[in-house]
């Protein structure tokens, strides 16, 4: 069974081909990185623009390069939530445009639900080795939840960040610190095999498996300060000053998250660990978890990120299990996980 899997959340216009949700056949993303970057952030009116102009070439791309015209595809799968309202808009018209036209199956997946099913994208199936209940833990710019899947569709949101979220701290602790856009991958690269002299704080908040990253967020802009790394002087920051913040940021969020996904894999009896969403790209952040006591599956860097083949391997398993949408699917800015 063959789904094109579409993803237009955020900041990528995305599509995939996926065969029977495990096989990617082709994998076509349209970033707007480089026009956001010189605002810093997305900006919501500019992404659903560029999603209007990206969508068909992005489409066309992942049918020729999965070999395949709209003739061979069983169903359609869309992100319709949650996200940015005009972004999401273009993805889900766009599906509904198909599969009306086709009479194909339309399948409307959460966009968390996608993170999660990249982990099917591997070659293993995780619900067979190591098998359910797994601990999903969803770290991107929008989320960092801590999930008890118990079966295809099962989920429990056992921990989720009370403010920010990893990535968006990741992001302005980028911003802070002068380096470029998206934050993560500058920050990880700034911290590669730096040691620094200092610590900043970690917010555990007791015995829950809830997050907090706002604290950290505040004490990098004071640590800046006082370092003189913010605001940059004449000349740029030290990069000694830049590369010791960003490592001591780092750790900060690498030993917190991956401290609570091992909570919560004990303290629910999971049999697996799946990493997902952006902040899942992180190198240390991946080694840290890989000290679970069980297996860990953290999808290659390329697949944490948005993309449309997670959004494919999803919608194969909800309409396997006859979850399927009509004509009247919205975009859902806030959708609720389950
Ligand atoms: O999942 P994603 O592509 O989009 C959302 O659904 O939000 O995640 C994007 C986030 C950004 O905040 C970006 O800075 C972060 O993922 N990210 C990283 C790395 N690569 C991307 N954070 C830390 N380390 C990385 N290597
Ligand atoms: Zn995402």
């Amino acid at each position: 069974m063959l789904i094109l899997g579409i993803e237009s959340s955020c900041d990528e216009t995305a599509a995939a081909v996926v065969e029977d949700g495990r096989r990617v056949l082709s994998d076509v993303i349209s970033s707007q990185v480089a026009i956001h970057a010189r605002y810093g952030g997305v900006v919501p009116e500019v992404a659903s623009r560029q999603h209007l102009l990206q969508i068909v070439p992005v489409l066309e791309g992942a049918l020729a390069e999965a070999e395949v015209t709209l003739d061979d595809i069983d169903a359609i799968a869309v992100t319709h939530g949650p996200g940015l309202m005009g972004s999401l808009m273009v993805g889900v018209n766009t599906a509904k445009s198909i599969a009306y036209a086709r009479g194909l199956p339309l399948i409307g997946v959460h966009h968390l639900e996608g993170h999660t099913y990249a982990a099917w994208l591997g070659g293993g199936d995780p619900a067979v080795d190591p098998g359910f209940p797994l601990i999903v833990l969803i770290a991107s710019g929008a989320h960092t939840d801590l999930i008890v899947m118990r079966g295809h569709g099962d989920y429990e949101v056992v921990g989720r960040t009370r403010d920010d979220a990893a990535g968006e701290a990741f992001d302005k602790a980028g911003r802070i610190l002068g380096l470029s856009y998206p934050g993560g991958p500058a920050v990880q690269h700034a911290a590669t095999g730096v040691s620094p002299s200092f610590k900043l704080p970690r917010a555990w908040l007791g015995d829950s498996l809830d997050f907090s990253f706002s604290g950290l967020k505040t004490a990098v802009l004071h640590k800046a300060q006082a370092l003189g790394v913010y605001p940059a002087p004449d000349g740029g920051a030290p990069p000694t000053l830049v590369a010791e913040i960003a490592a001591a940021f780092q750790s900060s969020v690498v030993e917190v998250i991956a401290t609570k996904a091992i909570a919560a894999v004990e303290r629910y009896g999971a049999k697996g660990l799946v990493l997902g969403g952006g902040v899942s790209a992180n190198g240390p952040l991946r080694e840290a978890c890989r000290q679970a006591p069980v297996p860990v599956i953290i999808p290659a860097p390329k697949l944490c990120t948005d993309n449309g083949s997670m959004i494919g391997a999803a919608g194969y398993y909800r309409f396997t299990r006859g979850l399927t949408h009509s004509m009247a699917l919205d975009a859902t800015p806030g959708l609720a996980l389950g």
